[in-house]
């Protein structure tokens, strides 16, 4: 695998792109190219086989440009179709996803807590966090919930009015949330919304965010594998998505964290 070879990312639209901005900041020099399936968006309430059968084409997109490591930064699509695709790309890539690390910085971290976990259905109900969590540290109790209007919420550039906080605070007041210590990000649009689900818990529960942790453990991967970039100029960060529409541009940035050019790619006739 060549040390200068990209770095693919991809998610359901343009949620991913939280990860992909926490990549840059820690893997400045790395060359990023960056895939959104805007076309299907959204992954979390569509069933595993499809969620499989995009992102195997997204792969082979991936593949085609060569990249030495292929970035899920999908929650659902991690729980979905991380194990076929670490098995489609076999040895032409590194597959990460945004599930394991998050799961090997609680296991570490959280011992004999309460830890909660929101996402969208698909994540939620594929019991992957719990499952992971505690076959290997079964002092920590997890409680999970499904909280699907927060995509559209957030997608809808609804963050910090009386709605948006209607809706987390009804979310957050469900029973099956009740005293945890700290809470795991189990969506990467959900980064956004940070400040706001902290405020919920007056600061006192912690909230553990994916696409730092995952940028966190990409950087540790790429260094122990003797995969990083030998390059030492600012990387090229190139942005696809399968539709292209002004509110999705509008969107990016607010995700990405500053201008960002996307393109439209189509993978789909
Ligand atoms: N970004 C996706 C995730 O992390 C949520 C959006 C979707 O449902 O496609 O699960």
């Amino acid at each position: 695998m060549q040390k200068n070879a990209p770095i693919g990312i991809f998610d359901s639209g343009i949620g991913g792109l939280t990860v992909a901005h926490a990549i840059k900041e820690e893997l400045p020099n790395e060359h990023l190219i960056y895939f959104g399936d805007t076309a299907h968006l959204p992954y979390g309430d569509k069933s595993t086989a499809t969620i499989q059968a995009y992102a195997i084409k997204i792969a082979d997109f991936f593949l085609q440009q060569n990249c030495k490591i292929i970035v899920i930064a999908c929650n659902s699509a991690s729980a979905a179709a991380n194990d076929l695709l670490k098995e489609y790309v076999a040895s032409r890539a590194t597959i990460v996803n945004v599930i394991e690390p998050m799961v090997d910085f609680v296991v570490k971290n959280e011992s004999d807590k309460t830890v909660g976990v929101i996402g969208t259905k698909q994540t939620v109900n594929s019991n992957i966090y719990s499952r992971s969590i505690k076959n290997t540290n079964s002092s920590i109790n997890v409680k999970s919930l499904a909280t699907p209007l927060l995509v559209p919420m957030i997608e809808e550039g609804f963050l910090h009015n009386k709605i948006a906080h209607n809706i987390i605070e009804k979310y957050l007041r469900d029973a099956s949330l009740k005293n945890i210590d700290s809470l795991v990000l189990g969506c990467t649009h959900y980064p956004l919304i940070k400040n706001e689900l902290s405020q919920f818990y007056d600061n006192q529960v912690n909230i553990l965010d994916s696409s730092i942790i995952t940028a966190e453990f990409l950087k540790e991967f790429l260094a122990s594998s003797d995969l990083s970039t030998t390059s030492t100029q600012k990387g090229n960060n190139q942005f696809f998505v399968s539709d292209l529409t002004e509110s999705f541009e509008h969107s990016a940035k607010l995700f990405f964290g500053e201008p960002v050019v996307l393109q439209k790619h189509q993978l789909w006739e």
